[in-house]
């Protein structure tokens, strides 16, 4: 692990912020050997800087590091200040949104009275919808770019590609609807709403079928994730309303997250495209991957942890697999099913991953900073779970006496409210602020290579709001 202090703060940020530059522990896929910036609002430590050969190392580095920086945050501040007023992402992809619900809720059709409204609970509830959104402005954003080689040699040659219709199954459908007689009407169904939405979509638009159907699986395993996550989180409530696991129980919530698994594997193979299987098959694992990272706050689990960078390394590489990987695996599918070249496939994975991270930095600060009222779901619950999240973790390195919290998860009669005033007077929250967005400043810069479009503002939007969402 490499721990070097970038002396002095990036363009825009206060002077006052000193930047360790700390490399992450190699592990999740894409968090592999990368450097990540991460701007500690407190003094250095004596010793960082102290040898000459580093500090000359180190400064060739963050010249290059503050360029990157620089050029993110002054295309962005531009563009914020300027075009980018008023723009409204989801009006943008208004019309493919617009189907989202009907289309998922006709995907999850099942006979069986319970199974079909558990499936469908979380459909209900008006939920944000984000990572749809994501891969609706991602493709339309990638549609100008260059197309891959691969693509043009395709229409060049002689055998003609034909793409088949989403919806049609590989497998006869008398084998689909084998032993239920459900199926049968829930397939037709399904094959319906995509006719319909694709005659209600104008034929203008540059939003393929298949680019739909795949903001749809997104939310599907968002969806099923969630069903599983409140039952492992004991949840009480979701979006406003009781969580699925209070409503029907636990063991038909994490059945119904598994049929939407079902289903979704479904959709994915009619998509009939390989490498896209392979990526949001992997999302899954991946899901889970992070869910079982999460169910300790540090590698080596001990009973009394001393802070160390690897800590934040691993809460990283949690947060890579438990929230970015699903929108940065979108996105790259995304721009695959769009046949983009590589260089943007490679972008708007860039852009998913670090939206992804500054993504779950906010939702983890905003669970110390709003109430159960502001969010719809009770705040304050990583502590009451036991999770050290960013703002704790910041808050060990300047206070040690929360190691001993963190080795028994904050179990302890009054560990909850003493962590959490701890992690109130120093300055964690901030520095997990500024962390987010510097991921959203990457996130930024990633797509900066795209043309100019409505949709690539829309994505710089979706980054710029995930910083200032309030829940
Ligand atoms: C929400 O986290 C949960 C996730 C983003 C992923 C949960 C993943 C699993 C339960 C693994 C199984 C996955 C599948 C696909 C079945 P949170 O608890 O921090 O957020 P919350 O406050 O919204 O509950
Ligand atoms: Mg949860």
């Amino acid at each position: 692990m490499l721990l070097q202090l970038r002396p002095g703060a990036p363009a825009i940020r206060a002077a006052s912020h000193a930047t360790r530059r700390i490399r992450a522990p190699v592990c999740a896929q894409c968090l592999r050997q990368e450097s990540l910036d991460v701007r500690i609002r407190s003094q250095p430590r004596a010793g960082y800087h102290s040898s000459p050969a580093r500090a000359s190392a180190l400064g060739a580095a963050v010249a290059v590091a503050k360029n990157v920086v620089s050029n993110a945050i002054s295309s962005r501040t531009s563009k914020l200040n300027t075009d980018l007023m008023g723009i409204d992402p989801l009006r943008l992809v208004s019309k493919e949104m617009k189907f989202l619900t009907g289309n998922i809720r006709k995907l999850l059709g099942s006979g069986h009275p319970s199974l079909d409204r558990a499936a469908k609970y979380y459909t209900q509830a008006e939920g944000k919808h984000m990572r749809p959104l994501i891969v609706l402005l991602m493709s339309r954003a990638t549609h100008l770019c260059p197309k891959s080689p691969e693509t043009h040699h395709r229409a060049a040659s002689t055998v003609q590609y034909t793409p088949i219709p989403i919806d049609t199954s590989i497998t006869p459908l008398s084998i689909l609807r084998d032993n239920n007689p459900s199926t049968a009407n829930a397939t037709s169904a399904s094959t319906v709403s995509a006719a319909e939405a694709d005659s209600a979509i104008s034929s203008e638009t540059d939003i393929l079928p298949s680019q739909r159907r795949l903001a749809e699986i997104t939310e599907l395993i968002h969806t099923a994730s969630l069903l599983h996550d409140d039952v492992i989180d004991h949840s009480v409530s979701r979006r406003g309303s009781p969580s699925a696991n209070l409503e029907f129980g636990n063991k038909m919530a994490v059945l119904a997250g598994d049929f939407l698994l079902g289903r979704a594997s479904v959709a994915l193979a009619r998509l009939r495209n390989a490498e896209v299987v392979e990526l949001l098959a992997t999302v899954i694992a991946n899901l889970v991957e992070g869910e079982f990272m999460q169910l300790k706050n540090t590698a080596a689990d001990e009973k009394r942890p001393v802070w160390s960078e690897e800590a934040l390394g691993y809460y990283l590489n949690k947060t890579y697999l438990k929230t970015a990987s699903l929108i940065s695996k979108s996105c790259r599918a995304a721009a695959l099913l769009g046949d983009a070249n590589a260089a943007t496939v490679e972008a708007a994975y860039g852009y998913g991953k670090n939206l992804g991270l500054a993504f779950q930095l906010v939702d983890d600060m905003l669970d110390y900073t709003r109430s159960e009222r502001e969010l719809g779901k009770p705040a304050g619950a990583d502590l009451e779970l036991g999770l050290a999240t960013a703002p704790l973790l910041f808050a060990w390195r300047d206070r040690p006496e929360l190691g001993e919290l963190v080795g028994r998860k904050f179990a302890q009669e009054g560990d909850v409210q003493r962590a959490r005033q701890i992690v109130l007077e120093t300055e964690g929250i901030e520095q997990t602020r500024a962390l987010a967005e510097d991921y959203a400043e990457k996130a930024i810069e990633c797509i900066r290579d795209f043309p100019d479009s409505e949709a690539k503002d829309g994505l710089v939007e979706m980054a710029v709001t995930t910083i200032k969402r309030k829940k």
